[in-house]
């Protein structure tokens, strides 16, 4: 989605600003442009349709720069992705300038306002419609104090506004301050020596400074070189507290990798052991979860869970249920984050619910938790992003820890999720009615498990001349049963998402039901058949595809070689619990569609237009 960098202090902000914008990158964008605050009253604004580096090659041609300066990556919502409709905007001054991420829902009404009383507009935004309303304001007022006079017109301005909104406003008449403000879209403020950074994500401005103020929804802020002041729009004192950013520029680069997402699909062990360190008490032989910030007692009221997610998260929040309900026999319920907000869920002061998200910003699955909360449901947040409007908004909750996710696709935070919803099951098992010894065996078996994913990720040679044999495959099926069935799902989602190739995951034995009707010899059928108690029957839905000269990829358990009788595309996993068996069945079909998509020449790290993190409706 769209993404937001400031800069005020001493150096020249252009540099800042474009390094800034590549590291939002990820987030996924059309167009990018930059606005630079040189002490007169100029605002030079420069934006280019297309990548960063078409910016970037139109900036080095300015010579006039300055020390102020605000950017912009944006992601359609109103207008098509052109020069023109790129941010930031101006006003009818052409002195107030303006970028922002959300969207306004009432800008036709405000645009017919400003149209009647002269105004005249050069893109299709919503965007520019705010930063005309702003500078009506800013021209109206009798403030005499220039950043006061800001910071009050923007704060007028959005008062008359429906929608959600991160922005930053700069001023050629006020010199030395931009203005931020958000409700529904998140910035951040970033502390240096004699300068400040204003961000939508903490990863643009990490290479800067670590220290950071996290605004809350409604937060209105003013920066200039030496000091920061926020207050809250909704009246009351805003809530200002520094937190230090845990992860380092380092750990958002590529390093040796081809792409961010081959980097993430091999961080995994690593980040299974962050998701875990801490959290497994072999004393107690149980899970330790102190950011639920409930007592044994209030656990075991819990009668009924709700897990919340979009995309991804949706998928882990579907292991979650077979996993909790297996360990701890509490009734578990998945909705869709989007369709949670809209439902009327029957729910008593013994439900409680997660909601799940790698960014902590995606607006579904913030409107659910919102609307939990609004019930009166505990709602609490599974999140990777620390300080994130989820994290900050739940009634508790646990991250995940597995440190940035830069490609778009998401591979360590599904399976990081998994994993602490999994240390929920055995900590609602250990209540409930499993013994220590229970809990220590299972504490053995998660501790296996990073080793076992490297083990896999050793025939990451294998995997590749597999995809690149059914590279060209019109379609994929992607099939598993029980905790595999949304591996399956998880798998297709993969396909689509990089490689473009349609996919759809199902149960396998829905595929006498109708699915079966796609089978022929371009559209190979994935099967995830670990050795379990329903190995067999996935083998008969097997011999169905191949009865029907479908091609059959087979990921199942090491020494389940008769397999390799139906099929030359074996793929083996090691030996562990079926609840676990997702940790590792989903790492195969991770690289089968990185290999896949890399075989089809596909931008895999920026997919066609996909966005990170989801911040509109
Ligand atoms: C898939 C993917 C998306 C996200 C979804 C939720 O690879 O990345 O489907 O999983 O947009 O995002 P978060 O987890 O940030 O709430």
């Amino acid at each position: 989605m769209c993404g937001i960098v400031g800069y005020i202090g001493k150096r020249q902000a252009s540099p800042i600003l474009l390094d800034g914008l590549s590291r939002l990158e990820y987030r996924g964008y059309d167009s990018a442009g930059i606005a630079l605050l040189n002490g007169s009253a100029t605002v030079n604004i420069i934006k280019r349709a297309g990548r960063i580096d078409n910016l970037r090659a139109a900036v080095a041609e300015v010579s006039h720069q300055g020390a102020t300066g605000i950017a912009h990556t944006r992601w359609a919502t109103h207008g098509a992705p052109t020069d023109e409709n790129a941010h930031p905007h101006r006003d009818q001054s052409g002195k107030l300038v303006l970028v922002h991420n959300g969207v306004i829902e009432n800008y036709q009404t405000l645009r017919d306002q400003l149209t009647a009383k002269g105004h005249s507009f050069e893109s299709q935004t919503d965007t520019e419609v705010l930063a005309h309303l702003v500078g009506t304001y800013f021209d109206a007022s009798d403030e005499t104090d220039g950043p006061t006079r800001l910071r009050s017109a923007v704060q007028a301005a959005l008062g008359k506004v429906k929608g959600t909104y991160g922005i930053a406003v700069l001023h050629g008449d006020v010199p030395g301050v931009i203005v931020g403000a958000r409700l529904g879209s998140p910035l951040v403020v970033g502390l240096g020596e004699g300068e400040h950074y204003l961000a939508s994500d903490v990863s643009a401005i990490v290479a800067h400074t670590r220290d950071v103020v996290y605004l809350n929804d409604h937060d209105i802020v003013s920066l200039s070189n030496d000091r920061f002041d926020v207050a809250s729009m909704a009246g009351g004192a805003a809530q200002v507290k520094v937190s230090r950013v845990e992860f380092s520029a380092d750990d958002a680069e590529k390093g040796d990798f081809p792409h961010y997402m081959l980097k993430e699909i091999y961080e995994q062990p690593q980040s299974l052991r962050n998701a875990m360190r801490g959290r497994l008490s072999r004393d107690e032989g149980t899970a330790i979860l102190g950011g639920l910030n409930m007592t044994p007692q209030e656990l075991r009221g819990i009668d009924r869970i709700i897990l919340s997610g979009c995309g991804t998260a949706f998928h882990a929040a579907m292991v979650g249920e077979y996993v909790i309900e297996t360990l701890a026999r509490i009734p578990t319920e998945v909705e869709i984050a989007s369709e949670f907000r809209y439902r009327n869920v029957p729910a008593d002061k013994n439900t409680l619910q997660f909601v799940l998200s790698q960014s902590g910003e995606t607006i579904d699955t913030l409107a659910a938790l919102r609307e939990a909360r609004r019930k009166g449901i505990r709602c609490l947040g599974i999140v990777n992003s620390v300080g994130s409007t989820i994290a900050r908004e739940s009634d508790g909750g646990c991250y995940i820890h597995a440190g940035p996710e830069i490609g778009v696709a998401a591979t360590k935070t599904f399976t990081s999720t998994v994993t602490m919803v999994t240390l929920l099951g055995m900590l609602f098992g250990r209540i409930h009615h499993l013994s220590s010894a229970d809990g220590l065996e299972m504490i053995d078996e998660l501790e296996a498990i990073p080793d076992k994913i490297t083990s896999i990720l050793k025939q990451a040679d294998k995997i590749k001349a597999i995809a690149e044999k059914h590279a060209n495959a019109e379609g994929m099926l992607f099939m598993g049963r029980q905790a595999n069935y949304p591996v399956a799902m998880e798998g297709a989602l993969k396909m689509k998402e990089i490689s473009y190739i349609y996919a759809s995951g199902h149960p396998s034995a829905e595929l006498k039901h109708g699915i079966i009707a796609l089978v022929k010899p371009d559209m190979p059928s994935v099967f995830i058949a670990p050795d379990d108690a329903v190995f067999d029957k996935n083998v008969s839905n097997i011999e169905e595809v191949l009865a029907r000269k479908g091609p059959v990829i087979a990921v199942t358990t090491e020494g389940r070689t008769e397999l390799e009788r139906l099929t030359k595309d074996v793929i083996y996993v090691p030996d562990c619990p079926s609840y676990l068996s997702p940790l590792l069945t989903v790492i195969p079909l991770q690289l089968f569609s990185y290999y896949t998509a890399v075989a089809r020449g596909c931008d895999v790290d920026k997919p066609r237009n996909l966005a990170k993190s989801v911040t509109v409706e």
